[in-house]
């Protein structure tokens, strides 16, 4: 399956509008246990967790400014939620289980409806138990297209998926074992785009593509290299950026990050080239390569890469700021002594024992319900300060809000992007800020699901 246009959409049923009401989009998605073919015919399908019988589940793509309405029925063996990660929802309907809904139950259907006001590339997870049920299978991408179409000759998103598969192709059963929680996290054996090995992505020669990239990997950092080719990055988790080029040539993408690239096919008509894997030191594999079609669609365009238009987010207002210190601590090589869970102090074994090993200032969560971290005035700008005290990388997430990535260990950004989820580099101390403006509680959690499950998360509360 290569790119968008091979998927099969989700249900969008129009709805009946009325004279007044604006329509809505409605879609539907069944989360249930289906088969995939992740690594070809050659072996057995695997039996995985979809939406609408496939994982990826369906691309939703949608205009921006509309309104969705999406029901999803839970035919799971267990409770679930989703989450749609990176659109700024109301904190109803942002699928934390036991925080901003009750979990969906076995059989039940639950509707989400929120206005989609910033046009990017997003995703939608489970938020329960997501470090088995994402590593199952369920996840999706979900487009929101600009006002203004973006000139490019096509647009395509490639679900980047890590599982950890048996001989058999089946999906080993470890969740959350405590190694994969007290190291990188849940590192799979097998690498797939828009849910299947793929040899090959074809191309024309001298087409433009805008190519969505989504990492839904429990815990895989991909480091991209297109060989021969020039992307440059124009979004950063569905928010424009400057066009520029990625550093050091490698698209670097933590778990839950999205980046939009566009890439001009300026090879030979005929030609292959790789697509690299390089982030893990020793472990450079090959993605896919590049297969250019015998014809050309003309030759390679001189226009400058269009910039997008900005999304309405809140500027912060540096000057009156607050600042919040965040210590993220634990894990393997630099274990903290301990930390406070449920309010009780516990060392380093006993958390161990009950498959923690991570805290946020200190606190190791055990589940979605505790005291916030930090409580916010509506409409103030709030500076984090991510302090990184371990040897791990951390893919930081937040729920509801859209930060500016201000500085790097005292150095400031060069694009200030915006993001809603900052990779921070071991011992790492990042700046990021934002406007609080949507109130309610929202997680803020590593996106390493297993660091998650871990402990490494928190809520903060816009009041
Ligand atoms: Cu993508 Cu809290 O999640
Ligand atoms: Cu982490």
């Amino acid at each position: 399956m290569a790119g968008s246009a091979s998927v099969v959409s989700a249900t969008a049923l129009p709805r009946q509008a009325d004279a007044l009401a604006p329509a809505i989009r409605e879609f539907r998605l069944v989360a249930a246990p289906g088969q995939s073919s992740l690594v070809g015919a050659a072996h057995p399908e695997t039996p995985v967790w979809t939406y609408n019988g496939q994982t990826p589940g369906p691309e939703i793509r949608v205009r921006q400014g509309e309104r969705v309405r999406l029901l999803v029925e839970n035919r799971l063996p267990e409770e679930t939620t989703v989450h749609w990660h990176g659109v700024r929802v109301p904190n109803a309907m942002d699928g934390v289980p036991h925080l901003t809904q009750a979990p969906i139950g076995v059989g039940e259907t639950f509707a989400y409806e929120f206005a989609c006001e910033d046009a990017g590339t997003f995703w939608y997870h489970p938020h329960q138990r997501s470090h088995a049920q994402v590593g199952r299978g369920l996840s999706g991408p979900f487009i929101v297209e600009e006002r203004e179409p973006y000139p490019v000759d096509r647009d395509v998103t490639w679900m980047l998926g890590d599982w950890r598969l048996l001989k058999d192709a089946s999906i080993s059963d470890d969740f959350g074992a405590m190694h994969d929680v007290s190291h990188a996290g849940r590192i799979g054996n097998t690498v797939t785009v828009n849910g299947a090995v793929m040899d090959s992505f074809a191309v024309r020669a001298g087409e433009r593509i805008r190519l969505r990239l989504v990492n839904a990997a429990n815990a895989r950092v991909f480091g991209l290299i297109f060989e021969g080719h020039a992307p440059r990055i124009v979004a950063l988790d569905g928010h424009p950026v400057a066009p520029h080029e990625p550093e050091d040539g490698r698209v670097l993408l933590g778990p839950a990050m999205r980046i939009d690239v566009v890439i001009d096919m300026t090879g030979k008509p005929g030609s292959r080239f790789k697509v690299v894997d390089a982030f893990y030191k020793g472990l450079e594999y090959r993605l896919l390569d590049l297969g250019y079609a015998d014809d050309s669609l003309g030759s390679v365009r001189t226009t400058p890469i269009p910039v997008l238009t900005a999304n309405p987010v809140p500027e912060p207002n540096l000057a009156l700021a607050r600042r919040h210190d965040v210590v993220l601590g634990g894990g393997m090589m630099g274990m903290m002594a301990g930390a406070l869970v449920h309010g009780e102090v516990m060392d380093a074994r006993t958390m161990m024992r009950h498959g923690l090993a991570w805290a946020i200032n200190g606190v190791a969560a055990t589940g979605h319900v505790h005291e916030p971290m930090a409580t916010l005035e509506r409409g103030s700008t709030n500076i984090l300060a991510l302090r990184n005290e371990t040897a791990w990388w951390h893919p930081m997430h937040l729920h509801g809000h859209t930060f500016r990535v201000l500085s790097r260990n005292g150095l400031p950004t060069r694009h200030r992007e915006w993001q809603d989820t900052v990779l921070v580099r071991p011992r790492e101390t990042v700046e990021i800020a934002f406007v609080a403006d949507n109130p309610g509680d929202w997680m803020f959690h590593c996106h390493v699901l297993e660091h998650q499950a871990g402990g490494m998360m928190g809520t903060i509360r816009v009041a």
